[in-house]
């Protein structure tokens, strides 16, 4: 049976192979489901830009800038990632006057201390185990501001098991989280835990309506799906965790 990727230096080689680079983007917004996803998340961060005044942001492992090209209302961002061809892509996608590019490896980060008010990374912490992660929010902590927000995407367990036996594999390893062992994770981490927004809220039905309404009108289906996102869920299969330095 094919094993996971879960090793940092297989991760980074992974995704500098030009096939994954190229299809990278064309994959996340090849359905409405991916496009509703991508949707929700970039309101979600630009709305906590405007309402916590944010000046200066890192989007860490920004691939090819897929959130990083929507996001406003900030002074100066930077995009890090190991990458380059992702980050060649990035280049001509976000506006330079705003944002540095840096290739650099988000597990020694040379920033300066209590830089970031903000720090957003998607589809990359989930990627690694525990100890791993742990590295991660050290570094993290370090280059935030005080009370500095860390915005991130978690996996549910709760929901996400049953899903994947029914969806199929995945090349990268994906960590699923059970909610109060999440929150505490980055509380012993030095992060408080202030909001875990619902995210992809109804899988199987968004699913259905993505598969099967998408070749009646695309409007409609992506209309749908991303209405069904607004009503909250007990049980979603992501959250958008938004966490604060304590
Ligand atoms: C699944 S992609 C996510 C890209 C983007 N954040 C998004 O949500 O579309 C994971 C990204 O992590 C980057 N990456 C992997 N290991 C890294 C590391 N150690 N330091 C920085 N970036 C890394 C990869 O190059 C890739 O662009």
């Amino acid at each position: 049976m094919k094993e996971y990727i879960s090793d940092k230096e297989g991760i980074i080689e992974y995704y500098r192979d030009k096939n994954i680079v190229g299809n990278y983007s064309i994959n996340r917004f090849s359905d409405i489901l991916g496009r509703v996803i991508h949707r929700v998340q970039i309101e979600y961060i630009n709305k906590i830009i405007v309402d916590n005044n944010v000046d200066v942001l890192l989007d860490l492992a920004s691939g090819p800038a897929r959130i990083s090209q929507d996001i406003m209302g900030f002074k100066q961002g930077v995009a890090l990632d190991s990458s380059m061809p992702m980050l060649d892509i990035a280049r001509q996608l976000l506006d330079k006057k705003r944002w540095i590019i840096l290739e650099g490896d988000a597990f020694d980060l040379g920033f300066e201390d209590n830089l970031f008010d903000m720090i957003y990374s998607f589809r990359f912490i989930r990627h690694f185990k525990r100890e791993r992660r742990e590295e991660l929010y050290k570094g993290l902590f370090r280059i935030l501001k005080p009370n500095g927000i860390l915005i991130f995407d978690a996996v549910n367990y709760n929901k996400a098991y049953s899903v994947r036996k029914m969806v199929g594999r995945y090349n990268i390893y994906d960590e699923l989280f059970k909610k109060n062992d999440l929150i505490n994770e980055l509380d012993e981490n030095g992060f408080k835990v202030q909001v875990l927004r619902g995210h992809i809220n109804h899988f199987y039905s968004q699913w259905f309506f993505n598969k099967f309404f998408s070749k009646l009108s695309d409007k409609k289906a992506f209309n749908l799906v991303y209405k069904l996102e607004h009503i909250e869920s007990e049980n979603p299969l992501e959250w958008l965790v938004l966490c604060r330095k304590k």
